[in-house]
């Protein structure tokens, strides 16, 4: 793979080339196995493939959020080399090189603004929209790869691919998981020991949202998840809400819940210092 910072040097890369369909795997970095799993899919389905890692502080609505996000170009690079091949590309910009001017593009995503991780990080997801539709501008992907634990992430560039007219492909993959079940994520290495070894408790709660539905309603449902997991010393719930896939409309009881529309339980915890989201499919039974 060749590893490049510029956009003159992808672009020229690619005309040079001239192999498509073109897959795309944006991230912010400090690689893991979720990401490794969006690359290979990404080699899998298209003859070049472009990994772009760049830290976009437009999308962290707390500084010291974006200060102390984990950096591990080294390591990165390491990882990738062992998935991508010779024609792939590893983008690695400055800042300078995605945003020459500050960029004070304002998007809107109707209800996807009004919800859960828009509630809690303000503006969080116009950096994303921000960082992303540069980017699709700059390696003019046909299919781009996100994972499924940004849920709400992957929600919101469907929605800007759609407003767009952009026609890249939008993938979303699954979640990949630790043996105890926590989903992978770039924050999970800032976790405390202790905090960690207590970090399974999130996917167990969750896990049992389904079976619950059989016998309770969502309230109840609800205050499950929070008591559970709150019991649990240095970990609180910031929200647990069960919502359709598309929409990402909260439903408040079993009886909204229609059968042809799929939903998610889809759940942020502070756990010690560090905010961690992740999400189950909830059947109907
Ligand atoms: O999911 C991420 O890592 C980031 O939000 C993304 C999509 C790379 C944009 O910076």
């Amino acid at each position: 793979m060749k590893v490049i910072s510029t956009v003159f040097e992808l672009q020229s890369w690619l005309k040079r080339m001239r192999l498509s369909p073109i897959g795309f795997v944006p991230t912010m970095g400090a690689l893991h196995e979720g990401h490794l799993s969006l690359v290979s899919n990404a080699v899998q389905h298209c003859p070049v493939v472009v990994v772009s890692i760049f830290v976009n502080p437009t999308q962290f609505n707390d500084k010291n959020d974006l200060k102390n996000y984990p950096r591990t170009p080294e390591s990165d690079l390491l990882l990738l080399s062992k998935v991508m091949r010779e024609s792939d590309l590893v983008f690695l910009p400055g800042v300078k090189e995605i945003y020459p001017e500050p960029d004070t593009r304002e998007f809107h995503f109707g209800n996807l603004e009004k919800v859960m991780e828009a509630l809690h990080r303000p503006g969080h997801f116009n950096g994303v929209a921000q960082v992303v539709s540069r980017l699709f501008e700059i390696v003019n992907p046909d299919i781009a790869f996100f994972g499924l634990k940004d849920f709400q992430q992957l929600a919101v560039i469907k929605s800007l691919v759609k407003q767009t007219g952009n026609k890249v492909m939008i993938i979303g993959n699954p979640i990949v998981r630790e043996e105890d079940g926590l989903a992978m994520s770039s924050r999970n290495r800032l976790l405390d020991h202790e905090i960690r070894l207590n970090a399974s408790i999130i996917f167990k709660t969750i896990s049992a949202a389904s079976a619950m539905l059989k016998e309770h309603d969502i309230p109840e449902i609800k205050s499950f998840i929070v008591q559970s997991i709150d019991k649990v010393q240095g970990y609180s719930v910031e929200y647990f809400e069960i919502v359709d896939d598309i929409n990402l409309l909260p439903v408040s009881s079993k009886a909204e819940m229609m059968k042809d529309k799929r939903y998610f339980g889809c759940i942020a915890v502070q756990a010690g210092k560090i905010r961690l989201i992740d999400n189950i499919e909830i059947g109907l039974v």
